[in-house]
């Protein structure tokens, strides 16, 4: 650890500034969750609506106790069970909460990442840091240090390099204000994972509905290219029409496949982790070599695979234009 870099990064966020950090599942742009200036300088980087909350990141559970109030004892429970880990707590907010965080809205996610990175920040600076991923809107979240500055470029004061993140997909959101928990946002803290220390059934929230979620809009999580799912059957087919046709294509496969004419290949992903973490850097890489349609094979039957499929369906939904 540069502890060099992390001294700079501190003394930023001291200073109502933006520092870009990784975590297990994507980079985030983190700014003092308590100051105003920080969190207007956070939504005007990412020119991201003001509407929509971020996720409060804190060193340990007490985030839980002073951003959230009146919480139910199953949110301490998945805080000890989860934490540090890919899981954000959605809770009623404390009067600590300035609405800039909570778009306005009486609820507040929390979340303690696993990285020592994240750790180390977090602890030093001692409050709570309010940190989307490190895009911007609606694009692809950063899985390196480049990404991150190819995205924000000065609008970050430092960006702390961690390398890869362990997992490569965003955390699962849960909502423990409504009647009974829901999943708002899958990820790598499963429906499953949830029910065996709940002991109670998790719902899984239908697209649309519910507090606003920017990522839970049609159109998230995309790149440029336009992204088509695809079975692994037709993969040949649609490919060579799409090159006949003359256009560029990239694939992305849990499998091992030949593509003639593809500018760019991500195969034998296989059906998890792999996946989930090369994912993104995937729809990056297909971006920088221009191209126009990214054929994906979604991943089937793994604990990962629903929450891949959610990202790689908002990756092809309708762009915002
Ligand atoms: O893995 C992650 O969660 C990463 C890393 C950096 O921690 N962060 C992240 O933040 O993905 P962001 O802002 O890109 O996505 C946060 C998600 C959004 O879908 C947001 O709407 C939801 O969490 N969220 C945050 N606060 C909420 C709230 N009070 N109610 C409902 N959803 C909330
Ligand atoms: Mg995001």
């Amino acid at each position: 650890m540069d502890e060099r870099e992390l001294e700079r990064a501190l003394a930023a966020l001291h200073a109502d500034q933006l520092v870009a950090f990784p975590t297990e599942t994507v980079y985030g742009l983190g700014a003092a969750a308590e100051s105003l200036d920080a969190l207007t300088r956070l939504f005007a980087a990412k020119g991201r609506p003001t509407t929509h909350p971020v996720i409060v990141h804190g060193a340990d559970a007490t985030v839980l106790e002073r951003y959230g109030h009146g919480f139910p004892p199953s949110a301490e429970v998945l805080a000890s069970a989860f934490w540090p880990g890919p899981l954000t707590l959605v809770v009623p907010r404390s009067s600590r909460v300035l609405d800039a965080v909570s778009g306005g809205q009486d609820t507040v996610g929390v979340r303690v990442p696993d990285h020592p990175l994240a750790l180390a920040l977090l602890g030093a600076f001692g409050s709570g840091v309010a940190a989307p991923s490190a895009n911007r809107f609606g694009r692809v979240s950063p899985t390196s240090a480049d990404a991150v500055r190819a995205e924000l470029a000065d609008a970050v004061e430092v960006v702390l390099d961690g390398g890869a993140p362990a997992i490569g997909i965003e955390s699962t959101v849960l909502d423990l204000t409504s009647q009974s928990p829901t999943v708002l946002r899958p990820g790598a803290v499963s429906a499953g994972d949830l029910e065996s220390v709940l002991g109670g059934s998790v719902q899984r929230a239908a697209r649309g509905d519910g507090p606003r979620a920017p990522g839970r809009m049609p159109a998230h999580y995309a790149p440029s290219a336009q992204v088509e799912l695809i079975g692994f059957a037709e993969l040949p087919f649609r490919a060579a029409d799409l090159v006949r046709s003359g256009a560029r294509i990239a694939v992305i496969s849990p499998d091992s496949v030949t593509v003639p004419g593809a500018v760019f290949v991500a195969d034998r992903l296989d059906h998890g982790a792999k996946y989930a973490r090369e994912l993104y850097a995937s729809l990056r890489q297909s971006d920088a070599a221009r191209v126009d349609v990214v054929l994906a094979v979604p991943p089937t039957g793994t604990a990962l695979s629903e929450a891949i499929l959610d990202r790689l369906e908002r990756a092809a939904g309708p762009k915002p234009r």
